[in-house]
């Protein structure tokens, strides 16, 4: 297209609903996009920045998926996902947790981000709040906000290492509070919930006649003793617990974007509408790697598991032989959240600057804490190698001593 017409049309104004005007670029996927810039640069990036395994993904799932492929299972499917994956995963959680759910109380959705998102839109209105503690995972409260809900951050302590406690949460709850968010393991602060708290949570959010939404994406990654899951408590509160899970973290499988939800049935229906109006099902070939992940692949999940925790063991000592870093080792997913407040400097006087700073000049991704609600952090994940962990501390430490 040339003269009048492309000028015409390059010069006419975008306009954006108030909605996309509000939202902004997720944190930890810019750190990660210019870890990219600089590597297309030819800069060595370490990159401690991205929530991502480096694990490659269980054989037994590429497989599966590869199979599905070369046999033509490439249409659509039901817009909830196979039925025989939601029979799969209600399956596992009646199994490990007693959880009275069946395929029909499931929604396959596309990873756990979209099954929160479709939640959110399903049961949050205007003028309604959603108590989470802080720090946060970034995409709770702009999914809150899209739905058009108020965020009520309650802060936890990183002195008693992020526990979350339920006193503080239902303090918070006020006439406008429709649920209650519990990430428990935490990202980023692996912060995680004991079964009685989180009993006593339910049980308040019940007499209440709130949800407790749990995102459970870590359940895997715990380090100091058994995970305290939402969905042992699904048979007794069948209409307050909602469970969001996902195959990404766990399986080493991000990338296949597979995740799910468990709840009560309006809620389950709610999703699934939406759902079929937006993604419609799943990937196809997917969900059947997806779901022989979750048949056979437990010994490497097992084998992941350890290296996460010789990673931690390994890394925490390390974090606080810097001088200015602060950090207890985390209770759960794959992250050290240290205080590095004690290192804020002109020119690299807050988080944002500091983790700037460590990308430019050390070229090490980081996530400043500020993007989670607790500016005088760093999120540093140990989802990579002992040897790049030990590289990007190194090159840390430099850095920080000039
Ligand atoms: C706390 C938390 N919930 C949910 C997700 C969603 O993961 P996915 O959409 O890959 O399943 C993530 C991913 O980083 C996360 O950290």
């Amino acid at each position: 297209m040339t003269g009048f017409y492309s000028l015409m049309i390059r010069s006419a104004p975008v306009n954006l609903s108030a909605r996309a005007s509000a939202i902004g670029e997720s944190a930890t996927l810019r750190v990660t996009r210019r870890a990219a810039e600089l590597r297309a640069q030819g800069v060595a990036v370490v990159d401690l920045g991205a929530g991502e395994p480096d694990f490659s993904s269980p054989p037994v799932a590429v497989e599966a998926a590869r199979r599905a492929l070369a046999e033509g299972f490439t249409r659509y499917t039901p817009g909830s996902g196979l039925p025989a994956l939601r029979t799969a995963v209600a399956d596992s959680y009646r199994r490990h947790h007693g959880a009275p759910w069946q395929a029909a109380d499931s929604v396959i959705t596309v990873g756990g981000k979209t099954a929160l998102f479709e939640l959110a839109l399903a049961v949050f209105d205007h003028g309604q709040e959603v108590v989470l503690p802080s720090p946060y995972w970034v995409t709770f409260p702009e999914q809150i906000r899209f739905a058009g809900a108020r965020p009520v951050m309650v802060p936890t302590c990183g002195e008693d290492g992020f526990q979350i406690h339920a006193g503080p949460l239902i303090e918070a709850v006020t006439e406008r509070t429709r649920a209650i968010l519990v990430n428990s393991p935490c990202n980023p602060t692996g912060g995680v919930i004991s079964a009685p708290d989180l009993r006593q949570l339910v049980a308040f959010a019940a007499g209440r006649g709130l949800l407790v939404i749990a995102d459970e994406t870590y359940e895997r990654f715990v380090y100091g003793g058994p995970h305290a899951s939402a969905a042992a408590l699904a048979a007794e509160f069948p209409d307050t617990v909602v469970l969001v899970g996902s195959f990404s973290k766990t399986y080493a499988m991000t990338g296949w974007r597979i995740g799910y939800l468990l709840g009560p049935a309006p809620v389950v229906k709610a999703v699934e509408n939406i759902q079929s109006h937006a993604t419609s099902n799943p990937t196809s070939f997917a969900m059947v790697g997806a779901l022989e992940a979750l048949l056979h692949a437990e010994p490497e999940v097992e084998e992941m598991l350890a290296e996460y925790r010789a990673r931690r063991e390994m890394l925490v000592p390390l974090l606080n032989d810097i001088p200015g870093f602060r950090c207890r080792p985390p209770e759960g997913a794959f992250y050290a959240f240290p205080d590095v407040s004690a290192c804020f400097r002109p020119g690299r006087a807050d988080s944002i600057a500091l983790a700037e700073y460590l990308l430019e000049e050390a070229g090490v991704a980081t996530v400043p804490g500020a993007a989670f609600g607790a500016a005088a952090h760093l999120r540093l994940s140990f989802a990579c190698s002992r040897a790049t962990l030990a590289e990007g501390l190194e090159r840390i430490a430099a850095a920080l001593a000039r």
